[in-house]
């Protein structure tokens, strides 16, 4: 049923109050992965209860693991043999699961993986992925729709540059490197908060790593790692989309759970738009006043702005004084959204990977659909500022990354239903 819901919105709100944010998907995913690195059971706690980490728990059940959900911890009992194969019906659903990749063929000597090919938002390599774990020792095939890896000697340390940031290869290239033989050096890794939640539970496993959150890091292999329990660091995502959506409705909220220092160039936007943010540990306030004034933006790996708030960017940007400059540098089809956003009446044009947009005092409701995670959420927070009912499509994107998303905006102050979409009619030649 799910599948089918979809969100009405009435516009003309002001997000005010309180909102807790839990742990980040993109860390919590990674770090269920990380736990396949040692055999006993690893707790991973302040997970967020949403779609992509269940599935995760089903990638593991398939690899041997005996995983249970309590409250917001998952725990995670790895046998002393896991298995070796990740299908193509689970990594379809969760494009991360290819990050069972780096630990198996570290701890088993040999992968199957499905190629998860590319989503919504773009076409997402596997080169550096790939390129890094031959360096150290892999040999890397592909045939019908598989990545197979193998090291039947075991992975041995290596030096390796990555030519782009790549948050996903870091994180695999990391997780193999725990355990190769002598030293691996990573550089130009990425360096976003959710590598160094990673790290740091991998430290806690009893690896050994240098310069975690920086552009190297320094890995000495160990031969066994200890199970461990971690708690996943705040969204700092959704705490972002929280603090544009205050902006954009010129709101008052404060967010909990989040690590303000994570989220510093998107805060330092809010402010230039003409925003009071107040930051206090673990949490922030974001407080407008009047309508925002344009702010250019251009995407980055960490610390730049992120481009999973760039659909919040639109956003804000649709409804500040004045024509607004927003660039994307990751993803070549995180654009696909805006047509969705034009239909709420946005004055949008995009060029190769720019966009100019034209604010508006108001935006115009309008049937729209969430074509990824945070298109869905940037489309939310924009049918806040249209006036009349917005009804949005395709919620199952949102509940991707976004747990409990329509009673947070309830206790937000705005009203929201979530329903059963209407049925398609369907058409014949009769
Ligand atoms: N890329 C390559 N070759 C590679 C690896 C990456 O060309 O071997 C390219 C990709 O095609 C893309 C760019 O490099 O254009 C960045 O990819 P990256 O590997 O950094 O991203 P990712 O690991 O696939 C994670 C998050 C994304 C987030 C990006 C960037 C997870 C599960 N996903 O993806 O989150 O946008 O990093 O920060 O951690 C989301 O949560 O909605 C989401 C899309």
């Amino acid at each position: 049923m799910a599948d089918v819901d979809v969100i009405q919105v009435l516009g003309g709100a002001r997000l005010a109050g309180e909102v807790h944010v839990v742990g980040a998907k993109n860390s919590a995913l990674k770090l269920m992965a990380v736990a396949l690195l040692a055999p006993g059971r690893s707790v991973v706690g302040n997970i967020p209860r949403i779609t992509d980490i269940a599935i995760m728990g089903e990638v593991l059940r398939r690899l041997g693991c005996t995983v249970e959900y309590s409250g917001d911890e998952v725990s995670i009992d790895v046998p002393e043999e896991t298995g070796t194969e990740a299908d193509y019906d689970l990594v379809r659903r969760l494009r991360a699961s290819i990050c069972v990749l780096g630990p198996l063929l570290a701890r088993r000597g040999f992968v199957r993986v499905a190629h998860p090919g590319g989503d919504a938002i773009g076409s997402r390599g596997l080169d550096m992925h790939i390129d890094g774990l031959a360096r150290m020792g892999a040999e890397i095939t592909g045939e019908h729709g598989f990545v197979i890896a193998s090291a039947p000697r075991g992975l041995r340390g290596a030096t390796i540059w990555l030519d782009f940031p790549s948050v996903g290869a870091t994180e695999n290239l990391l997780m193999a490197a725990v355990l190769a033989r002598g030293e691996t050096v990573i550089d130009n890794v990425a360096r976003e908060p959710e590598i160094v939640d990673i790290c740091d539970m991998l430290i806690g496993m009893g690896a050994h790593i240098e310069g975690a959150g920086t552009s190297t890091l320094r890995v000495q292999g160990v031969t066994e790692l200890r199970p461990v329990r971690h708690a996943t660091i705040g969204d700092r995502i959704v705490g972002g989309t929280w603090a544009f959506g205050a902006a954009m409705t010129q709101g008052d909220v404060t967010v909990t759970g989040v690590d303000p220092a994570h989220l510093e160039i998107a805060l330092d936007k809010v402010i230039t738009a003409g925003g009071l943010v107040e930051t206090r540990a673990n949490a922030f306030r974001v407080h407008m006043d009047r309508r925002p004034n344009a702010v250019d933006v251009v995407t980055l790996p960490f610390p730049g702005f992120p481009t999973d708030l760039l659909p919040l960017a639109i956003g804000l940007a649709a409804v500040s004084e004045g024509s607004s400059l927003v660039t994307e540098n990751i993803f070549d089809g995180r654009f696909m959204f805006v047509n969705e956003m034009v239909r709420l009446g946005a004055d949008i044009r995009t060029d190769g990977h720019h966009a100019v947009v034209q604010g508006r005092e108001r935006l115009s409701s309008a049937p729209v659909r969430a074509t990824d995670i945070r298109a869905g959420a940037g489309l939310a927070m924009a049918a806040l500022c249209a006036d009349g009912i917005t009804e949005i499509s395709h919620v199952h994107h949102i509940d991707r990354g976004y747990p409990d998303f329509v009673p947070n905006l309830r206790a937000l102050g705005v009203k929201i239903e979530r329903v059963a979409a209407p049925e398609e009619p369907t058409f014949t030649f009769q």
